[in-house]
């Protein structure tokens, strides 16, 4: 058993102006985690830590950068499971929060295991999370975007116009030295999209999943269809017999095309310490490293 961490930063078409920022973006945060975990840090920390490095990266989906919705706003969507007591915690729909995984860190300390828009705001501020202006979750960049989205609106996503565009939801799953998985996904979900969509990413089961008995998940991707197969379950489940999770990521993201025709990816870290990933879109941001490994590999 040896400690280990993946992150990945996102799945889709990935236009190549945008890989070296997503690539260095996934490698940064992969070894903020991992030096949490070989000072000795748990699991949770370490996802926790990896995720808010994304999250403040604008190169990603998530956080400052993220997609604007249809009438401009950024709304955000993150979950983080502990793979020693279950224990879950996710939000959807925070406008008002600069790093949503630590709202869902909050959550998860809490008796509930989900909370939504205003409601998650409200908590966060009890819990002694600033609230800030949705102002400054948006950037040039992605003004831009939402303004060519306004003028020419993306066709609606279904299995016969397969959505690779949308990308950059951010995730990671560790495994630390006592042996517990945790694994966080954060996003600021489909470019465009409807005020109130939530997809995959806070879903526990769909987006993110983590047992110390078998592994942890993280997916990424077009998220009703990621839902439907409750990707990230399947996927943690299918590491029971010993599995090797680079098999079970390739045949959890076959199950994902052809079931639903989804498209997307998956991270994979088994409680052994082993990891895995799949995508079937044309590029997906991650990044990881193993006991044993001199340092961070990073690709996109
Ligand atoms: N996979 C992120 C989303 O669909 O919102």
């Amino acid at each position: 058993m040896g400690i280990a961490l993946i992150v990945h930063g996102g799945a889709g078409a990935i236009e190549d102006h945008a890989v070296a920022p997503h690539r260095e973006g996934a490698r940064r945060a992969a070894q903020i985690g991992w030096q949490i975990l070989t000072h000795g840090g748990s699991a949770l920390d370490a996802v926790e830590a990896a995720v808010i490095a994304m999250e403040d990266d604008p190169a990603f989906d998530a956080g400052v950068g993220s997609f604007l919705n249809c009438e401009g706003q950024v709304e955000l969507d993150a979950s983080l499971t502990d793979g020693r007591t279950l224990d879950a915690g996710a939000v959807a729909g925070v406008q008002r929060v600069r790093n949503p995984i630590v709202l869902a860190r909050r959550v998860l300390e809490s008796e509930h295991t989900f909370l939504i828009a205003r409601g998650a705001e409200q908590f966060a501020q009890e819990k002694g999370i600033a609230l800030i202006d949705n102002a400054e979750l948006r950037t040039p960049e992605q003004i831009e975007i939402w303004k060519q989205c306004r003028a020419n609106p993306p066709a609606p996503r279904s299995a016969q116009s397969i959505p690779i565009r949308g990308y950059g939801t951010v995730g990671c799953v560790a495994v630390d030295r006592a042996g517990n998985v945790a694994a966080g996904t954060s996003t600021g979900g489909m470019k465009f999209k409807r005020v109130g969509r939530v997809g995959d990413s806070p879903l526990i089961g769909a987006g993110v999943y983590a047992d110390n008995a078998l592994g942890g998940a993280s997916a990424t991707g077009w998220g009703e269809a990621i839902t439907r197969v409750v990707l990230a379950k399947f996927a943690v489940d299918a590491l029971a017999n010993d599995r090797d999770p680079r098999a079970v990521a390739r045949a959890a993201i076959e199950h994902l095309a052809r079931r639903v025709g989804g498209t997307g990816g998956i991270i994979l870290a088994d409680a052994r310490g082993r990891i895995g990933f799949a995508f079937n879109t044309p590029r997906m941001a991650r990044a990881s490293i193993v006991e044993g490994m001199g340092e961070v590999e990073a690709d996109c």
